[in-house]
């Protein structure tokens, strides 16, 4: 990283003060579980460095000053707000209030809106998660600020990195190579991320295997999760055991759909629904509904029958079929609500990237309606099968995985550490750009 530094010619600036300034960027459903844990381990840093070295002179300018920007590009109460209190995240220092329109006029503004905000608060570091737009427009901004005549910017640390569907026609590629190569600090969350980083020429000594800190999320959240009562709203609870006794909840089957590519057009949808059918009969489907897809259903005319606990406001309908199953349709949940969803379910139904994720780790059966994927692990050593989105395949895949018996491994480093890895890397690498700066904390206490 040290090269890096060198052979860009940059300095880190930064703050003013002795605080190593972090400023983290969320934007999107998938961002906020992601940045969380990153926010409690640099919590966790301040706490230790506050308590340790209590009356020594030094303790407040060794503190990391943390700024979280949010870029509006999530604005909905279901798809942002929640996920704040769910997960206990702090309110965002800085609102750029986007909002949505196509890729260009959305990633725009946010470069837009973002330059002032950087070049306002020069940060030490700046991190992005994940491939959405927000990602990638950030990232961007960052590569080509200079905050003196020298040159210096922040450095650029990308979570989630060297993910690789091969697919360019899906828009979160374009924005992972992007921002993968405007990176300093690349953080994996498995071994085909160094792998692809490596073939596009990207130097090693940047790039590290630091676990996925979505799973770090899930592993914090998995018990609070029972605490939901998602199962009885939706009719699903059977007995009177408590929410985390599986026996009283009847089986069920869950279904996300989201992608453009899924959901924009009549026939490709009607065909990824036509595979559901078989399964709508024998087990309730749950089908929280992203509001691109509601709107979608709204076009096609689709016709599903009211369910008892779908969103009334939205005239829902669900699928009938036999034993009261169908498909049942909910405004899109909360991330507890979804995570106990999801830890009881039979089967998990998706064209979700982290829903892979979460599902090998909970060792719950996915099938993938996608043709790729960008996470091998997931089917390698995970739970995960990619069936594409052509009716038959996705009948014979979700056939497949209700037999499968359950046997998943853990990739390496999903283990709730990935967080203070990255804060542990973020630390060190600002000290050598900055000798006058001392680690703040030995490498052993992480
Ligand atoms: C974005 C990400 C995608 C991620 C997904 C999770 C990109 C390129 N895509 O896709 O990778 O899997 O988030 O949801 O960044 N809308 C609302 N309320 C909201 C947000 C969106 O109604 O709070 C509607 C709007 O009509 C909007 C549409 O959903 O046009 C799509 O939102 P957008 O942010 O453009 O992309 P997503 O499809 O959500």
């Amino acid at each position: 990283m040290q090269q890096e530094t060198e052979s860009t010619g940059r300095k880190g600036q930064g703050s003013q003060d002795h605080h190593m300034k972090i400023l983290t960027i969320v934007g999107a459903r998938p961002n906020f579980m992601k940045v969380a844990p990153i926010i409690a381990a640099i919590n966790k840093h301040n706490d230790r460095i506050a308590a340790g070295a209590a009356g020594q002179s030094e303790s407040s300018t060794e503190m990391i000053q943390h700024i979280l920007v949010h870029t509006g590009q999530h604005y909905d109460e279901l798809m942002s707000g929640s996920f704040f209190n769910d997960l206990n995240l702090p309110k965002p220092d800085v609102h750029l209030g986007v909002g949505s329109g196509s890729h260009a006029a959305q990633t725009a503004e946010i470069m837009k809106k973002f330059e002032g905000v950087i070049l306002a608060e020069k940060p030490d570091v700046v991190v992005v998660v994940g491939d959405v737009n927000s990602t990638i427009g950030c990232a961007l901004v960052t590569s080509k600020i200079s905050f003196d005549s020298s040159g210096s910017r922040p450095l650029i640390a990308h979570v989630e990195s060297g993910l690789r569907s091969f697919d360019r026609s899906m828009p979160e590629e374009i924005n992972r190579i992007v921002t993968d190569h405007v990176s300093d600090l690349l953080f994996v969350t498995e071994e085909s991320g160094i792998r692809n980083l490596s073939k596009e020429g990207v130097s090693l000594d940047r790039v590290h295997l630091v676990g996925n800190t979505m799973i770090d999320s899930l592993l914090t959240f998995k018990d609070k999760a029972e605490e939901s009562t998602v199962c009885e709203k939706l009719g699903l609870r059977t007995g009177s055991g408590k929410n985390g006794d599986s026996n009283s909840i009847r089986p069920y089957a869950l279904l996300t759909l989201h992608r453009p590519s899924n959901v924009d057009t009549r026939d490709g949808f009607l065909s990824i629904l036509a595979g559901l059918e078989e399964l709508a009969k024998d087990f309730p489907v749950v089908f929280p509904v992203h509001p691109r897809t509601r709107q979608r259903i709204k076009e096609f005319g689709l016709d599903f029958h009211a369910g008892p606990h779908a969103a009334k406001s939205n005239g829902d309908r669900k699928i009938p079929g036999n034993h009261g199953a169908g498909i049942m349709l909910t405004d899109p949940l909360g991330y507890l609500d979804f995570l106990c969803l999801m830890k009881h379910a039979a089967i998990v139904v998706t064209d979700s990237g982290g829903i892979q994720e979460e599902t090998t780790c909970l060792g719950i059966p996915c099938v993938t309606v996608r043709e790729n994927t960008e996470r091998p692990v997931t089917v390698e050593s995970g739970t995960n099968v990619v069936a594409g989105t052509k009716k038959e395949k996705v009948r014979e895949a979700i056939r497949r995985q209700l037999r499968r018996k359950s046997s998943a491994a853990m990739p390496k480093n999903w283990d709730g550490k990935a967080a203070a890895r990255i804060v542990e890397i973020l630390i060190q690498t600002h000290c050598s750009r900055n000798p006058s700066h001392q680690p703040l904390i030995p490498l052993s206490c992480v």
